[in-house]
């Protein structure tokens, strides 16, 4: 079965054409991220008038790759994409007569994310659906980010990952961290989530305080890196400057927003003293790395020992950091605590529609293209049983 996903929660435009799950004919992805980061934010209005220009670019370009053929992934800022409409008969209009003919389902993320950016992807897949008399699934974007752990990443080996269940799931992005327990496909309890501040906010958050541009996640995770590499063993070991909220608590709810006032006044103390330079913003990204990742990392512990998965699913744009993709499965070998540990290749981990259309498939429930609506709100918990 071939389903289209279309993506647009935030300030990406995607689509994908993934077969039965997980084997990708096409990853598109146009990204307006440039834009924020000259405003130092998302603004959502910005956000949303870029998912208008970039969404049927984005979508032919992803059905000329699958029925007329070119490099499977393609990832663009939205500014330099070719939005001229094409003639009549250029290839693209072959690739949506075929499509209508070859893809069997088209799935759509409804939330949550931003409403002026969801309704773009609603308003169109649901437009395909009745046009094409194809299927429509709706998806929820935080269990979707779950499903980047069953794709393979090429489409020439499309053998599964075994994915065992029950699994513990950890999804980290930009505006949610929380964690699941999936007994299987659509059986999702929910463990815990951030009581404040997101992970990836507060990648973003702390990145803006110490002058880092948007987003803040991968800018910190490259200051970072400086430090780590350039100072010793010792340093490294003690970075613990910052604090790391409800850490010692049973509960696997996480909080993250204290961090950030904690590093705002740190801030301010070193300017006051003259002492803020580009060694600080290195030192104090270290820092803040270690002590989201200590967080995100004492709750999977807790979970797992808790709940004794057979697997362990970590997802969400943050799970494209290169020391929390290491530090995890070091620390449940450590544990000695027996669950094979998942994580999908970065690509896969920030936002695209490739998890929408896989989700969608492990999850088919159809409804009527009417029925189909943008819910910003939306939360992993509304899946839980
Ligand atoms: O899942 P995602 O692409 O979008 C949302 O659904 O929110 O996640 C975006 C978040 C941002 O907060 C970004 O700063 C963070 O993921 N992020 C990272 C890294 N790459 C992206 N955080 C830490 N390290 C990274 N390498
Ligand atoms: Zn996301």
């Amino acid at each position: 079965m071939r389903i289209l996903g279309v993506e647009t929660s935030c300030d990406e435009t995607a689509c994908a054409i993934v077969e039965d799950g997980i084997k990708i004919l096409s990853n598109v992805v146009a990204s307006s991220a440039d834009m924020h980061t000259k405003t130092g934010g998302i603004i959502p209005e910005n956000a949303a008038r870029q998912q208008i220009k970039s969404i049927i670019p984005v979508i032919s370009e992803s059905l000329k790759i699958t029925f007329v053929g070119s490099s499977i992934i393609s990832h663009q800022s939205s500014d330099k994409l070719n939005t001229k409409p094409k003639t009549k008969n250029s290839k693209l209009a072959t690739s949506y007569q075929l499509s209508a003919t070859n893809i069997d389902a088209i799935a759509v993320t409804v939330g949550p994310g931003l409403i002026g950016s969801l309704l773009v992807g609603v308003e169109t897949a649901k437009t395909l659906s009745y046009l094409w008399e194809k299927p429509i699934i709706p998806v929820n974007h935080l269990v979707a980010h779950i499903y980047a752990n069953w794709l393979t990443p090429t489409a020439v080996d499309c053998k599964p990952k075994a994915v065992d269940f029950p699994v513990i799931a950890l999804v980290v992005s930009g505006g949610h961290t929380d964690l699941v327990l999936m007994k299987n496909h659509g059986k999702i309890k929910y463990l815990g989530g951030t009581r404040d501040d997101a992970g990836g906010e507060a990648f973003d958050k702390c990145a803006r305080l110490l002058g880092l541009p948007y987003p803040g996640g991968p800018s910190i995770s490259k200051e970072a890196e400086k430090f780590l590499n350039r100072s010793p063993k010792s340093e490294v070991r003690s970075l613990n400057l910052f604090p790391r909220p409800m850490i010692d608590s049973k509960s696997l709810d996480f909080s993250f927003s204290g961090l950030k006032t904690s590093v705002l006044r740190e801030v301010e103390k070193r300017k006051g003293k003259n002492q803020f330079n580009s060694s600080t913003v290195q030192q104090f990204s270290a820092e803040i790395q270690e002590a989201i990742i200590d967080c995100l990392i004492k709750k999977s512990q807790l979970a797992v020992k808790k709940y004794h998965p057979k697997s362990f699913l970590l997802a969400g744009g943050v799970a494209s950091n290169k020391t929390l993709r290491e530090k995890l499965p070091t620390m449940l070998e450590l544990e000695k605590l027996k669950v094979y540990f998942h994580v999908p290749p970065p690509v896969l981990c920030t936002d695209n529609a490739t998890y929408i259309a896989s989700c969608a498939y492990f999850n088919y429930n159809p409804v009527h293209w009417n029925k189909v609506a943008a819910n910003p709100q939306l939360t992993i918990a509304d899946n839980s049983i």
